[in-house]
């Protein structure tokens, strides 16, 4: 089945058994150094033939991407690693083995195949094997390694479903994919493996506490992006966010719920529509126009499979302000908060 919204063909795929001649479609795209956005087991992905510069350039017109800002390099089997890396160190041999395909990409020194414009001038590269039927056939069917990043507009929270591609590029890319709901929500971790030992740029899908089980320890770099030089160029700009401001609130649960009262409280006297985000546990205990709940407190792949798409809904609701709940940060809390961080762009109260 195929659609059409503002010019931009949304061809409905099976997300488990994808049909070759939906596949073929948008392998034909990339094959013509044209970009199309597919699902992962993360987010949608914007796809180009990575070996292609110019191809890859249409990546950060579409998204308005700054163009020092690296992408990911996707592949559907390790030979195609030949030309991509310069060598594979043994730690990223052994976490292929453990987490590919998932969500887990490794920063390695790059090729000669690799262009410039994926990179954004760096001499290394960051490459991953999705775990999602619907990406690898179309990397499979295209024949070439896909560049892509997140299928949102610049700045945006990231793409769970096809309809939040279609919010952001509809009319700006030729076509989307849609296999549905993307399942762990949150995006891939990103881990440097040309140091030992390797040192994670962004929290993701997969834990700390995995990785550290199958190479021993590993290092989180400092996320404020404050810093002169970002190891991540993604760690330096604004991400993830609603419309509207977002205050994140962290602390024991308690007390957390009674400084979110007291900061909805002020809001609303100032006459503002207050959105709160918060756990399924504390939703009885908020008053404010919105409350929206991104899942069980215990549950943190169902909270991070459901985050980016609930901070979508604000811009529905139109609040004025948005005062979110913190998660602890072990397991994939870790790759939550460093999201909603993002969001908050700095508006972070640690009680
Ligand atoms: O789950 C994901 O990783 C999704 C799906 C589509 O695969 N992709 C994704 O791409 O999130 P993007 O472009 O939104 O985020 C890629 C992040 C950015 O923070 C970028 O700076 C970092 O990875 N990155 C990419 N290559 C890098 C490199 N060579 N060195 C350091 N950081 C790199
Ligand atoms: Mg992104």
């Amino acid at each position: 089945m195929e659609r059409l919204v503002q010019g931009t063909r949304v061809l409905q795929v099976d997300p488990v058994n994808p049909e070759p001649e939906v596949v073929a479609k948008a392998a034909a795209l990339l094959r013509d150094g044209d970009v199309v956005a597919f699902p992962t087991e993360t987010v949608y992905g914007l796809g180009a033939n990575a070996l292609d510069g110019e191809a890859v350039g249409r990546i950060f017109a579409a998204k308005g991407r700054p163009s020092d800002n690296p992408l990911i390099v996707h592949i559907a089997d390790t030979a195609q690693l030949e030309g991509l890396v310069a060598s594979v160190p043994a730690k990223a041999e052994r976490l292929m083995d453990c987490y590919w395909p998932g969500p887990l990409t490794l920063v390695m020194h790059k090729g000669p195949a690799v262009p410039p414009e994926v990179t954004g001038g760096l001499d290394t590269v960051g490459i991953r094997m999705p775990d999602h039927p619907v990406a690898l056939a179309l990397i499979r069917a295209a024949g070439v390694p896909v560049a892509a990043p997140s299928a949102n507009v610049s700045g945006k929270p990231s793409p769970t479903a096809a309809e939040h591609v279609l919010e952001d590029l509809a009319g700006r890319i030729p076509a989307v994919l849609d296999g549905g709901e993307t399942g762990v929500g949150v995006e891939s971790t990103v881990l440097d493996v040309t140091t030992d030992p390797p040192v994670i740029l962004r929290p993701g899908g997969v834990t700390r506490e995995e990785l550290e089980a199958a190479i021993g320890p590993v290092e989180l770099a400092s996320m404020s992006g404050e810093c002169e030089k970002p190891r991540s160029p993604g760690m330096k700009y604004r991400h993830y966010a609603p419309r509207a401001p977002l205050i994140l609130v962290d602390g024991p649960v308690l007390e957390m719920q009674e400084k979110i009262r007291d900061l909805a409280m002020e809001y609303a006297e100032e006459g503002k529509r207050v959105g709160i985000l918060c756990s399924a546990e504390s939703r009885g205990v908020y008053v404010a126009s919105v409350v929206l709940e991104y899942g069980a407190r215990g549950d943190l792949a169902g909270i991070a499979s459901d985050l980016f798409a609930t901070l979508r809904a604000f811009d529905r609701h139109q609040v004025d302000v948005i005062i979110a709940e913190g998660v602890p940060e072990e397991g994939l809390g870790l790759a939550i908060m460093n999201r909603l961080r993002r969001a908050a762009g700095g508006r972070v109260i640690k009680i």
